[in-house]
């Protein structure tokens, strides 16, 4: 778990505002839920034989309850949906789009972009079978990317199937893995038998190359899964976003119904997914709620803040630096730094009368735009010197021409 601090927290705050500018643009409004949930949740939903229930939760008991720090936000959200009715309020061709930003919590090793604590910024789509809704919330967030400037990124794409279909396949791939048992790791001999999609999940090398000859769930779809990932691929060309198709795809949670998708970069290390998603059609009924078709994903916070370049951060948060010369000097600049804080400038005044040199290493340190001088010269004349820590350009103002000029904050005329 990670402190984040000042010097970083503009990277992050940055992220969110892009992401809150661009989700608006398509409709998606915020939905916040606690941090706590009933541990069953989890288990109902995100799987009672997956890694994340079975072995990453952080779980506490209270009298006969147990609640879980959430491992992520899905089930949260639909369990939210059903509880308020949300169903009420989506028409047919209308889903609800609802996005969350916040801290997820795993029990899992950690290294290099993985956290116990992490952050999501994560999209439910509720209420649409259609295949626009996967094609059209991915190139949402394939322009998000694009305009994080984060580069060298692939789709991929595959799908699971439905409850029609993906018994079939699963048992098809159990046998095949069943009479292999004895050449797999421990791992993978508990998944053939208790959940044997996940095989695919396996970092052992030796695994991984016997895996290649095994079958996918290509041959097994049933014709309206089949058409719904044309459909899908269709949206997505037609909105110009790249995709490989991978039909070993498979995710760590159990809801995943038809479409799965992850967007990994370069310049990651094995942790290299930016994000993960896919349709749940049928979870919102498990928990008790109406027959609503779902679809999301979630994004690494921490991953993605990493790939941002800097040259698209906004720059100093400091618009000046006071520099007061002298007690005089000091007990005026109190009152001018609250004057122009009041007409929406930030400025950075020493706390006491300090020496001009420790003052103007100040206004280097917080990389202040403008240094301001305030001294003997300033007080009669009531101009003050104000430079520009960029060019050097120093100028002469009195406040309504400082209060103007700092307002716009340009590197002005003359
Ligand atoms: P997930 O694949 O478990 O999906 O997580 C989504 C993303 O969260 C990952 O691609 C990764 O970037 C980030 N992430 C996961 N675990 C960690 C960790 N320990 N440290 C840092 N980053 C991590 C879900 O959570 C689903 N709820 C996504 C979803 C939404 N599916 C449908 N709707």
């Amino acid at each position: 778990m990670h402190d984040i601090l000042p010097e970083e927290v503009g990277r992050w705050q940055f992220l969110e505002a892009t992401t809150r500018e661009r989700f608006a643009h398509y409709g998606f409004r915020e939905i916040r839920t606690p941090l706590l949930e009933t541990t069953d949740l989890f288990a109902r939903s995100v799987g009672a034989s997956s890694d994340i229930v079975r072995k990453e939760m952080y779980t506490i008991t209270r009298g006969d309850t147990s609640i879980s720090l959430r491992p992520e936000s899905t089930a949260p959200v639909v369990r939210a949906f059903i509880e308020h009715s949300r169903h009420r309020g989506i028409a047919a061709g209308y889903p609800e789009r609802l996005f969350y930003i916040g801290p997820m919590f795993r029990y899992e090793r950690p290294q290099k972009g993985r956290q116990r604590q992490f952050h999501q910024i994560g999209v439910e789509v509720l209420g649409g079978e259609e295949a626009l809704i996967e094609a059209e919330t991915i190139e949402m967030v394939w322009g998000l990317l694009k305009r994080l400037r984060i580069e060298s990124i692939e789709l991929q794409l595959g799908t699971v199937g439905d409850v029609n279909c993906r018994p079939k396949y699963r048992e098809a791939l159990r046998e095949w893995l069943l009479s292999r048992v004895a050449d797999m790791c421990e791992d993978c001999r508990r998944r053939a038998d208790e959940n044997p999609l996940r095989v695919f999940d396996c970092k052992v090398e030796a695994d991984r190359q016997m895996l290649i000859d095994a079958p996918t769930m290509g041959a097994f779809l049933c014709a309206p899964c089949d058409a719904h990932f044309s459909s899908v691929k269709q949206h997505l060309d037609t909105l110009g976003v790249p995709y490989v198709e991978d039909a070993r795809l498979v995710r760590g949670l159990d809801y995943y119904r038809r479409t799965v998708f992850e967007i990994t970069a370069a310049g990651l290390g094995a942790q290299n997914a930016i994000l993960g998603g896919g349709r749940y059609d049928g979870l919102v009924r498990e928990l008790g709620g109406q027959d609503v078709p779902g679809f999301g994903f979630a994004m690494g916070m921490e991953r993605t803040v990493m790939l941002i370049p800097d040259e698209i951060l906004p720059a100093s948060t400091i618009d000046v630096s006071l520099i007061a010369l002298g007690t005089e000097g000091h007990h005026a600049a109190i009152g001018l730094a609250q004057r122009l804080r009041g007409q929406g400038v930030s400025v950075q005044i020493p706390m006491s009368d300090r020496p001009m040199g420790a003052q103007l290493k100040r206004a280097d340190r917080v990389d202040a735009r403008f240094a301001l001088f305030v001294g003997q010269d300033e007080l009669k004349s009531g101009h003050y010197g104000l430079k520009d820590l960029r060019s050097g350009k120093q100028e002469r103002l009195d406040e309504a021409g400082l209060v103007a000029r700092l307002r716009t904050k340009e590197d002005g005329g003359a």
